[in-house]
């Protein structure tokens, strides 16, 4: 019998409850679930992801009719090819471009240069790795070019300069000079002058044309603190009194702050920056190895509205202080993956504790090998509903318990992460006792 067709109309509306990655799914069902998917409704806040090559040109005309859209374009170079697909991003979707990115690229600043001043609603902008644009310094030297794109970019909110081996004060500001109202400033993997400044007791000294300094960087943050909520340093070399000195920057309220991987950071830094930066929501210091349960007892103590925090491979963590982490109401997201000597107890007494209390939605204990069956079973009571994501891969203790007491108790669960552990077992996963052997 054949099934009755809805209306177009009834299937987007369905359509509309689902999630982007559900939607998609949907979408591949037939021609008209295809179609009614490409209701302009969901179609207001795409990326579009492609290698730069002949056949884009085709598709970046074809986006013009996007009220607005984001691109991340890779492989672009100094080939005619690569200027053409620049120069019709420019001409199509000038106006209506939120976001670009182009990774993997060495794209010249004269084609650049030619693309930037007619992107006039940009907010976001990623140049990471980029170093073909700044390795001769002379990007934006050009007083008439940064009028140009100081007219384009005045509204930019995010600005991605990480992993840019080249970037000096000089093209720095020239760049910065332009985008007067950031939010979000990612400076990750940059080599930044923290230890060895050139112009200590020197206050009025040029820029440097060789080197991103510190104060330089502490200047640009004293510049647009009234509007700067994210700050990216991961994988630099910051030393203790350094992050000391951006903590506090007058005017300076950080909502998210990325450290990952600044080896250097010591617990007393960390509770420097908890203390003159109290609004700060999102915490990833992962990988700072020096850092023990004093810095997770200073977030705890100075951080009461944060959201996220990473303190994944913090190998000197201990279960110390995370019962102080578990009071903190906001918290959403923990990752506390391959912090080897956490077992989880703390965490359960924390949780016990009255209210307030943490209301975790994702959590990873990913190579805590501590963790047994025990911790998983009162966690999972005591988390409950909330609880979306959960990362066990690798605690290698965890038996059929573990597994029966996440399906008892955490109903809300959308991802489980269960690899390499060897206990568990089918009969585990089926929910079903194994057969006694011999009956
Ligand atoms: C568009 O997407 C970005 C992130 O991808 C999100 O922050 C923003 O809120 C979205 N805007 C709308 C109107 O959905
Ligand atoms: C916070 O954590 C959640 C879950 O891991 C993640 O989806 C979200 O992007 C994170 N937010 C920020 C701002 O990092």
């Amino acid at each position: 019998m054949e099934t009755p067709e809805l209306p177009l109309e009834i299937i987007t509306y369905i359509l509309s409850f689902l999630k982007a990655s559900d939607r998609r799914e949907a979408s591949l069902a037939s021609r008209r679930w295809y179609d009614a998917s490409q209701d302009f409704q969901f179609q207001r806040n795409l990326t579009f992801n492609f290698p730069a090559s002949i056949s884009s040109l085709d598709l970046i005309r074809g986006l013009s009719r996007h009220p607005c859209c984001s691109l991340v374009i890779n492989h672009l170079d100094g080939s005619s090819m690569s200027r053409a697909v620049l120069q019709q991003i420019g001409c199509h979707l000038g106006p209506q471009l939120k976001s670009l990115s182009l990774p993997g690229s060495s794209v010249t600043e004269s084609s650049l240069l030619a693309l930037l001043p007619q992107l006039t609603a940009l907010r976001r902008l990623d140049l990471h790795g980029l170093d073909s644009l700044f390795m001769s310094g002379a990007f934006l030297s050009r007083e008439d070019h940064r009028q140009q794109v100081r007219v384009a970019l005045a509204s930019l909110e995010e600005l991605d300069l990480s992993d840019l081996r080249y970037l000096s004060d000089l093209t720095f500001n020239r760049l910065t000079g332009c985008t007067p109202r950031l939010q979000r400033l990612s400076l990750a993997g940059c080599h930044i002058a923290f230890e060895f400044d050139p112009y200590r007791g020197c206050p009025v000294g040029p820029d440097s044309s060789a080197l991103l300094s510190l104060r330089n960087l502490r200047r640009l943050l004293q510049e647009q603190a009234s509007t700067l909520q994210g700050l990216d340093l991961s994988r630099t070399s910051i030393t203790p009194e350094s992050l000391r000195s951006v903590a506090q920057v007058e005017g300076l309220s950080l909502k998210e702050l990325r450290l990952r991987g600044c080896k250097e950071l010591t617990d007393s830094s960390v509770e420097v920056l908890c203390k003159h930066q109290p609004g700060l929501q999102v915490l990833d210091l992962s990988a700072c190895t020096e850092l023990t349960y004093r810095a997770v007892l200073a977030v705890a103590v100075g951080l009461k509205g944060i959201r996220n925090l990473s303190l994944s491979r913090n190998w000197r963590v201990t279960d110390k202080g995370l019962a102080e982490l578990m009071a903190l109401p906001d918290l959403r997201t923990l990752d506390l993956s391959e912090c080897l000597h956490v077992t989880g107890a703390e965490a359960v007494k924390g949780l016990s504790a009255p209210e307030p209390r943490a209301r975790l939605e994702t959590v990873s204990f990913k190579s805590c090998t501590y963790i047994r069956d025990l911790a998983v079973f009162s966690l999972a009571q005591l988390l409950g509903s909330s609880l979306r994501e959960l990362d066990l891969t690798s605690c290698v203790y965890l038996t059929d318990l573990s597994v029966r007491a996440i399906a008892t108790y955490l109903p809300g669960l959308a991802v489980l992460r269960l690899g390499w552990c060897k206990e568990i077992t089918d009969w585990g996963l089926l929910g079903m006792e194994e057969p006694a052997k011999g009956v």
